[in-house]
């Protein structure tokens, strides 16, 4: 939405005079006092919002980051359901929290929470460290979630920058500095603290900011019309809110071609094995893949997927026969790769144990897909194999 009027020329007193550095377009206390009252007007009812806690902050926060708050607010809900507080999370095993977690993408966050909460139980006597610079010492816990953690639970007046305060703040200064750059960080960084530490309610100022980026001032078509500071915001004056925030690099995707064999056998269970604990999608569960090398030989890339679903099944002392059956595809677009699986259904005949496998693997009644921890790409493999046994949770 292109601004219709210019912003006033007549609130010139302040501008670009609050700190020697020019870090804001407008007094700092100002700009918080109108975000405040902005914020206390249009800021959604968010379940992690009441009875706010070091551990209902600490987990909404992590499961903020990199997951849209509409898929976030359902799995918040089953995960402080499930485990009311930190030792109840400490509590429960790995493959729990990796089941609750099934879904939400980026599983390290979801392995790195249940050894935390561990810390916190056993280091901390079940109390959340107050100040960042404890918090951050936690499995898990970077600048962002220490910030956010000592700021919204603590009321510390540190600065929370995630991509909506990058965007806000690029916007309000017109500032093309890339934001994957240190330079970048340091000015969004500099600037949300110029705000939150002219506030005396820090935490309404940082959560105000990442309100308005959701809200209002969002990536594309912002609207511009309902924003505290629209008068004040250089992008708004020259009609190009949508340039900001610039960025040095485009994500560059690596394509991963994984051949996979779905293998149920004659009571309908399926065989799952456990990846190792690091690295993608670690400690989840999934069916028998392998990654196919696109190398440069006179073998076509179908017939290589063809003689990994064979070796993966011979590998597993598995008999089947694959002639005849339709193959599937499902892809899937992660931040660093882009997933294809060529998928097959083997179907063995009465009670098999495959064995001879690298991973740790078991059987899976059809009812027991939904609750373990998979990927969201391993559920589409069902779906896709299986026939919606294992629709996703959430719509
Ligand atoms: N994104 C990350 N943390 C958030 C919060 N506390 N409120 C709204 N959006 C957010």
């Amino acid at each position: 939405v292109k601004p219709k009027t210019k912003s006033p020329t007549s609130k010139t007193t302040t501008s670009m005079t609050s700190t020697s550095t020019a870090v804001l377009p407008d007094d700092a206390a100002l700009l918080g006092d109108q975000l405040a009252r902005w914020f206390a007007g249009a800021a959604r009812d968010l379940p992690w919002r009441t009875d706010r806690t070091p551990y209902r902050v600490w987990l909404s926060e992590v499961m903020l980051q990199q997951t849209r708050v509409a898929v976030v607010v359902d799995y918040f809900l089953r995960f402080v359901t499930r485990f009311p507080d930190v030792g109840a999370l400490a509590a429960a095993s790995e493959d729990d929290v990796l089941g609750l977690w099934s879904g939400l993408g980026y599983y390290s966050r979801g392995r790195n929470l249940h050894r935390a909460a561990r810390v916190v139980a056993t280091a901390h006597g079940g109390q959340f460290p107050s100040t960042r610079e404890a918090l951050r010492a936690l499995p898990g816990v970077g600048d962002y979630t220490s910030a956010a953690i000592a700021s919204l639970a603590f009321g510390e007046a540190v600065a929370v920058v995630d991509g909506n305060v990058h965007r806000v703040l690029m916007r309000l200064c017109a500032d093309e500095t890339p934001i994957d750059t240190p330079a970048g960080a340091a000015k969004t960084t500099m600037r949300a603290s110029a705000l939150v530490t002219s506030s005396s309610t820090p935490a309404t100022i940082n959560e105000g900011l990442m309100e308005l980026g959701a809200l209002v001032c969002t990536p594309r078509s912002p609207s511009c019309g309902s924003c505290p500071w629209r008068f004040s915001c250089r992008a708004y004056a020259h009609h190009t809110p949508e340039q900001y925030p610039v960025k040095a690099r485009r994500t560059a995707r690596k394509a991963l071609r994984v051949a996979c064999v779905v293998v149920v056998d004659g009571s309908g269970r399926v065989w799952l094995e456990k990846r190792a604990a690091r690295g993608l999608f670690g400690g989840l569960w999934e069916p028998p893949g392998q990654i196919v090398d696109v190398v440069d030989d006179d073998m076509t890339v179908s017939a290589r997927v063809t003689d990994t679903w064979h070796a993966l099944l011979v590998a597993r002392r598995i008999e089947a026969n694959l002639a005849g059956v339709a193959p599937v595809v499902v892809t899937r677009t992660l931040t660093h790769r882009d997933l294809r699986f060529d998928v097959v259904v083997a179907r063995v005949v009465g009670e098999v144990d495959p064995s001879g496998s690298d991973g740790v693997g078991r059987w899976f009644a059809r009812d027991e897909l939904h609750s373990v921890g998979t990927s969201t790409a391993v559920r589409a493999v069902f779906d896709a194999a299986l026939g919606e046994v294992h629709s996703p949770r959430l719509v």
